[in-house]
């Protein structure tokens, strides 16, 4: 299993990034909110992102929690991104959407919140690179795991199977050293408060990868 780092609850963003660059984090997860789509406003310029994206040294994971993705893609040319992820819930020009990251250069994800009906992703996967599902409701760090999001993986992974998708499964929220080992055929997680809340994020992301 791969990490990607959420800098959401980090005091110091660019602090907390250039310590990023000397762990074994194999992605920079940012927190896109426009305040409508979920309450909070964060990492919501081109400003604040491209500061992170000029002093990381790892690929972002791109994570759009706003109404209006297509507003935000639009900006993130130009930058060392693996994946731009949106959300299934906001129901509309999703093909569209996606059709717009491919033309960036980038990976796609789609993100799917914890009541959401798993067949909504159906008509899409044949055209994705990453499915990224919540393991809390969306908007805030240091949030408990959600349980029967192990059974939503098994689901999700069922589909994939069986249509032979290649695509990768992504989790994110509550995430430490305990919930981790209940993760089985994930490829990514999402890991915050666990690793940013602490002074020693090496010693914190070793033990995740034990
Ligand atoms: C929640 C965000 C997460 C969050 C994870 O809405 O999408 O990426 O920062 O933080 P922790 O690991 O603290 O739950
Ligand atoms: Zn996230």
């Amino acid at each position: 299993m791969k990490i990607s780092t959420s800098i959401l609850n980090a005091e110091n963003k660019i602090k907390s990034i250039l310590e990023l660059n000397n762990t074994k984090t194999s992605y920079i997860h940012i927190d896109v909110m426009d305040g409508k789509f979920v309450t909070d406003t964060k990492f919501n310029t081109i400003k604040e992102i491209s500061d992170i994206n000029n002093n990381a040294k790892r690929k972002l994971d791109i994570h759009l929690m706003v109404e209006n993705p297509i507003e935000y893609i639009n900006k993130l040319d130009n930058m060392n991104i693996e994946y731009v992820t949106f959300h299934i819930e906001v129901e509309k020009n999703i093909k569209e959407i996606i059709s717009k990251i491919k033309s960036m250069g980038y990976k796609v994800g789609i993100s799917i919140k914890p009541n959401t009906n798993i067949n909504k992703l159906v008509p899409y996967l044949k055209d994705i690179d990453l499915l990224l599902i919540m393991s809390v409701e969306p908007g805030k760090g240091g949030q408990e795991f959600l349980p029967n999001t192990i059974e939503r993986i098994k689901e999700i992974k069922n589909l994939i199977i069986k249509n032979n998708y290649n695509i990768k499964v992504e989790v994110d929220g509550g995430i430490n050293e305990k919930t981790i080992t209940k993760l089985e055929n994930v490829d990514i997680a999402v890991v915050g408060s666990y690793i940013t809340k602490s002074d020693n994020y090496n010693a914190r992301i070793d033990t995740l990868l034990e």
